[in-house]
């Protein structure tokens, strides 16, 4: 687990545990948005001498970057420039970023201490969390990665300002995820809020401890518990690749909220959830995003995924499943017809 969270409006902590540190240099990976939209922010907080020591590395921003040619042009930097062992490697960015970096770290000489600096909602309450670092590889979400925490993360809400609106939702959609599958209360808090009058710090905070209390039972998703974390992520992923790949790419969120919509729909249809509460998760969502239709020409590509899905065992694919808001269960087999079936009520759902 991450030694400290720090959730602020501000980064003086960051400040003080950099100087503490005294780290022979410090790589700020970032993307170009981050650039943009954060990194005045940052540096506003950071003496003098902390400055001088950073070297920016930047990427293009986007999901399509999150693979093995970044990692091997992000390795290929730092040995040509010589970074050592004793330094540190700060991740400040979005999921892709902390995803990204988290990885290259972990195997840059066998292990190099990180930091992430979440910039983006979703980033903030899931990504830089629980340890999970990764690339996608052979239009697989995820499929190449490690476990391994950051030393610290630092969490400033205050860069949520710069955000778009389209982001936001997407953050949202993996709170929606922690109250379907373990409060109630937060689904309906959120589901009650005006998105832009949000106590964002009491979120932040709440969203965390949910996702630690569930790793905290399963770190290295040994023994199933950290599995419930993927509810709508088993169909979700697959949309989002399928969108990835056809150049058309939707945010994280949007996809695993369809994913979320279909596996609420299969929860019902199992017996393990009851219409009502299908119906008021369905609304909830729409609130939120608009459906968007699959072809039937694309469902194979879609199964073809699922089929490689890290839930899967004994050649069978295996669901997080909900038996009311705020209770989950995992490891259920489901067949491939129920997916399509699902994906077909996903398509008759008008909006
Ligand atoms: N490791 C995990 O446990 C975990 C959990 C959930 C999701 N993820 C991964 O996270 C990724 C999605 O993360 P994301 O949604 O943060 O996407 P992202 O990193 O692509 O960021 C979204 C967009 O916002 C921009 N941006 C970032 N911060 C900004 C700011 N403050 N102001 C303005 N623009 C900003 C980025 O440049 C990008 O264009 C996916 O790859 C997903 O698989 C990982």
């Amino acid at each position: 687990m991450s030694r400290k969270i720090y959730i602020n409006n501000n980064f003086y902590k960051l400040n003080k545990f950099l100087k503490i540190k005294k780290y022979t240099n410090i790589i700020l990976l970032l993307d170009n948005n981050v650039k943009k939209f954060c990194l005045k922010k940052l540096y506003e907080y950071l003496s003098n001498n902390i400055k001088k020591k950073i070297l920016l590395l930047e990427i293009k921003s986007g999901e399509k970057y999150k693979n093995l040619k970044t990692c091997i042009n992000i390795w290929n930097k730092l040995t040509n420039l010589k970074i050592s062992k004793d330094s540190l490697i700060i991740n400040f960015g979005g999921g892709v970023i902390t995803d990204l970096g988290g990885f290259i770290s972990s195997l840059y000489k066998r292990g190099i201490n990180f930091i992430n600096i979440p910039t983006t909602l979703l980033s903030m309450i899931d990504a830089s969390i629980g340890g999970k670092n990764g690339i996608n590889f052979k239009e697989l979400k995820n499929e190449i990665g490690i476990i391994n925490n950051p030393i610290s993360i630092f969490i400033n809400y205050k860069l949520l300002f710069s955000l778009p609106q389209k982001e936001i939702i997407s953050g949202l959609g993996e709170i929606l995820k922690y109250g379907l599958i373990y409060d109630k209360r937060l689904w309906n808090l959120i589901i009650n809020s005006n998105i832009n009058k949000i106590n964002w710090k009491f979120i932040i905070y709440k969203s965390i401890k949910i996702k630690l209390s569930i790793v905290k039972k399963d770190p290295y998703e040994l023994y199933g518990y950290r599995k419930k974390l993927n509810f709508g992520h088993t169909i979700g992923h697959a949309i989002e690749s399928f969108y990835l790949y056809n150049k058309n790419p939707i945010t994280h969120g949007e996809a695993i909220m369809l994913g979320m919509i279909c596996e609420s729909w299969i929860s019902n249809i199992k017996g393990y959830l009851n219409k009502n509460e299908y119906k008021i998760i369905l609304k909830g969502i729409l609130k939120y995003i608009k459906i968007k239709k699959i072809k039937k020409v694309f469902f194979n590509y879609i199964i073809n995924i699922i089929k490689n899905d890290k839930k899967n065992f004994n050649n069978k694919i295996y669901f997080v499943l909900l038996k009311k808001i705020g209770e989950s269960i995992y490891n259920i087999e489901i067949n491939k017809n129920t997916i399509i079936d699902s994906i077909n009520a996903l398509n008759n759902i008008n909006n």
